[in-house]
């Protein structure tokens, strides 16, 4: 089984940052992602994992709900912050987020270049387009790419990434101060890409990556996300939360991959889980439970304001009223009310619900969310999962005391990390430059 630890900021349950153990100034205090971190790489994490963003995406609709909201609000820059951690862990892949909407290709292939070697082999890209308008206003436009537009140039920036990737072949660095001759000129590639997006020649100035090139990762699942995945992605960022949707995605995925000459095995797909466990099923519920009442109706009235609109003046503990005029997106606004409608949620029910448990979520011991896991893996409906912790640290640390040792127990994960660099200890095969590649079918060597 493969493991990622999402890591971002104080965790995933928007109440996190009012809960008793958790340090509300934690993500912009490094010591907190450094505990994090080092708790992770105990429990064997394959990688930390950082989801972002490029501003500040939530509304502040209904008004004043914003500020009652620590989720997300301020953060440090992964790309920053992961340098640091990769100075004070030794094993664990370091991935972060960065949107190929904001960004030009040649920054991204250099930092994530650079990361790869400050850390010995582990770093990881998560290309995203990403999808507000708070993020394009950042950044010079008042509305995001539109969808096609976005996705045609995430398909573009990716492909000159890789290519920039491969710019020195593994051996194009003699060094040789005898004869002065620094590196061999047959041995360096220019990508000159003239594309719809972008004109980048190359080379990148940066060489000799550890894993030969940083680990790509891929979280979304529309059709186009689908597809850059099955060509390109070494992991998938999923979010199912049942085993028959999450095997009808992977099963799609992974057939995908044929028609890039891919292996099923190339890509490991982990949809996201977040475990409230404990020695005990009471102690387990009484962990979410706690979480729960710490919602701040307001801020769970910000949840569901796009699909239900501003529920303010009505009673939190009575009935959810139905809309009086036509809800801004349909199909959502059915989903949410047929499931008000079935369990007869009162507002602050809906709220917590919705808000407070979204996701994949397990309460239980060790055992009962490892059966769950094993079930999951058994049924091919993924490789393993990407943990989003409710909090921070404890989410994190409450897996590595009971979770890992229980899974560890079953023969499911790993005791010890089998590579050297995060493509080996996911099991991936060695990335061959494709420079390197053309000469071995030129002179009919096996790859
Ligand atoms: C599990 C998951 C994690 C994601 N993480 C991020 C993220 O950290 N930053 C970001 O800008 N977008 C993130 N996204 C958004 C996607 O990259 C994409 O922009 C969004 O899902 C809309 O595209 P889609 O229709 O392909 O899903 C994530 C999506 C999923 C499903």
């Amino acid at each position: 089984m493969k493991l990622g630890m999402s890591m971002r900021g104080i965790g995933y349950h928007v109440a996190a940052w009012r809960h008793p153990a958790v340090p509300a100034d934690g993500t912009l205090r490094f010591e907190h992602y450094v505990r994090n971190a080092q708790a992770a790489e105990r429990g064997k994490f394959d990688m930390i994992f950082f989801a972002d963003g490029i501003g500040i995406r939530e509304k502040d609709e209904p008004p004043g709900s914003l500020s009652r909201s620590g989720y997300e609000i301020v953060e440090m820059e992964p790309m920053t912050l992961l340098p640091a951690l990769a100075a004070l862990t030794k094993h664990i892949g370091l991935v972060t987020t960065a949107s190929t909407t904001y960004n030009e290709p040649y920054h991204v292939a250099r930092k994530f270049a650079t990361l790869d070697l400050i850390s010995g082999g582990r770093a990881g890209w998560n290309m995203v387009t990403s999808w507000s308008d708070a993020e394009a206003q950042n950044f010079n436009r008042a509305k995001h790419l539109d969808y096609d537009t976005r996705y045609e140039r995430a398909a573009e920036f990716i492909e000159v990434v890789k290519g920039l990737w491969d710019s020195w072949e593994p051996d194009a660095f003699v060094y040789d101060k005898a004869n002065s001759v620094f590196y061999d000129e047959a041995k360096m590639h220019l990508l000159n890409h003239r594309g719809k997006h972008f004109t980048v020649n190359g080379p990148l100035n940066v060489a000799s990556m550890p894993q030969g090139r940083p680990i790509l990762v891929q979280a979304g699942a529309s059709e186009p996300g689908r597809e850059i995945a099955a060509a390109s992605a070494d992991v998938v960022y999923a979010a199912q939360d049942s085993i028959p949707a999450a095997k009808a995605y992977y099963d799609d995925i992974k057939r995908r991959m044929a028609k890039y000459g891919r292996d099923r095995d190339d890509l490991k797909i982990m949809p996201g889980l977040r475990p409230f466990v404990a020695a005990t099923r009471v102690e387990a519920q009484a962990k979410f439970d706690q979480l729960q009442e710490l919602l701040d109706p307001l801020v769970g009235l910000a949840r569901v304001y796009n699909e239900l609109g501003d529920l303010t003046g009505y009673p939190i503990d009575g009935p959810v009223p139905e809309l009086t005029v036509e809800p801004q997106v349909r199909s959502a606004y059915d989903r949410i009310m047929k499931r008000v409608r079935d369990n007869n949620w009162t507002i602050r029910q809906l709220c917590q619900n919705l808000a407070g448990a979204g996701g994949f979520c397990l309460i239980g011991t060790a055992s009962d969310i490892a059966d769950v896991m094993e079930q999951w893996v058994d049924a091919e409906a993924c490789d393993g999962f990407n943990i989003t912790p409710a909090i921070l640290p404890g989410g994190c640390e409450d897996f590595v005391e009971f979770i890992t040792p229980e899974l560890q127990r079953r023969g499911r994960f790993r005791r010890e990390y089998e590579g050297r660099t995060l493509r080996e200890n996911l099991g991936l095969k060695p990335h061959v430059n494709r420079y390197t590649r053309d000469v071995r079918t030129l002179t009919g060597a096996a790859e």
